[in-house]
């Protein structure tokens, strides 16, 4: 049923491949109509895409996940962005039964007690509830940049994500730091203001802290993790 879809790929990778990122959302959104959504969580790269998205006008639904844990300067940017381009980006909520069971039984912070425990907030408050945002579409946008992570260093720009069983596609994968910051500056775009804090990589608050000059941009992710363990599951492999 889905070999069609993962198929698209070896059609599309070449009449995307000297398109701007702009260009080759628009092709997307013509070709995916009605089955296309963006992921964001109001990072740069997220409100970059999300521009290029409602600026273009594109028939791309953009959701978040809402972890219940993110920070007051997250949840104050998308406010913003619902205002500046008079949208409504998509909630998705953590399963009610499922958090109320796991924060009863662990109490609210267990995620720093082991990386079971972590994983297990991760799984209930993303990824449970992006396998809902996932659902009846082709194609999932994502804000993943190569310089991220060597495992994103790796990534093709269309891929088959084979767990999720949807095409997904990351415009800005190739994108420097400084292209992405030029863009939100020169469109006056809402940003999140911990990026000018330090933070560079930004997820949910008791997670997430800034990083210094020269880290790692991921350094600041689950930092009492080793870095063997620092994935929260949205994103296989990366
Ligand atoms: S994560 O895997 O560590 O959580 P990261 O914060 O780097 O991901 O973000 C990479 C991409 O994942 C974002 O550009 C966005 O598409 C998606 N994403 C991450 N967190 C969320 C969220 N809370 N809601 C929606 N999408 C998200
Ligand atoms: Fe839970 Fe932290 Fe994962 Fe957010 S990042 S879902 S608070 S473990």
């Amino acid at each position: 049923m889905f070999e069609n879809l993962q198929n698209k790929v070896v059609e599309l990778v070449p009449a995307l491949k000297d398109l701007s990122p702009q260009e080759s959302l628009a092709v997307l959104a013509e070709e995916f109509k009605g089955k296309i959504i963006l992921s964001t969580s109001f990072s740069w790269e997220d409100q970059v895409i999300s521009h290029m998205i409602l600026s273009q006008d594109l028939p791309v639904r953009i959701f978040t996940l809402d972890t219940g844990r993110l920070f007051g300067e997250t949840y104050y940017v998308w406010s913003r962005t619902n205002e500046f381009y008079n949208t409504k980006i998509t909630a998705f909520y953590p399963n009610q039964e499922l958090i109320e069971r796991f924060v009863t039984d662990k109490g609210p912070n267990s995620f720093y007690e082991s990386v079971e425990n972590r994983k297990s907030c991760c799984y209930i408050r993303k990824v449970e509830p992006l396998q809902r945002a996932l659902a009846g579409n082709h194609l999932w946008i994502t804000g993943l940049r190569a310089e991220h992570s060597p495992e994103r260093g790796d990534l093709p720009q269309l891929e088959w994500d084979e767990t999720n069983k949807i095409l997904k596609f990351h415009p800005l994968l190739h994108w420097s730091t400084d292209e992405v910051r030029a863009f939100i500056n020169e469109n006056g775009i809402p940003y999140n203001t911990l990026h000018d804090k330090g933070f560079v990589s930004i997820g949910c608050a008791p997670c997430t802290r800034a990083i210094m000059p020269g880290d790692d941009f991921r350094a600041g992710r689950w930092w009492w993790e080793d870095k063997t363990s620092k994935e929260c599951g949205l994103h296989a492999h990366s």
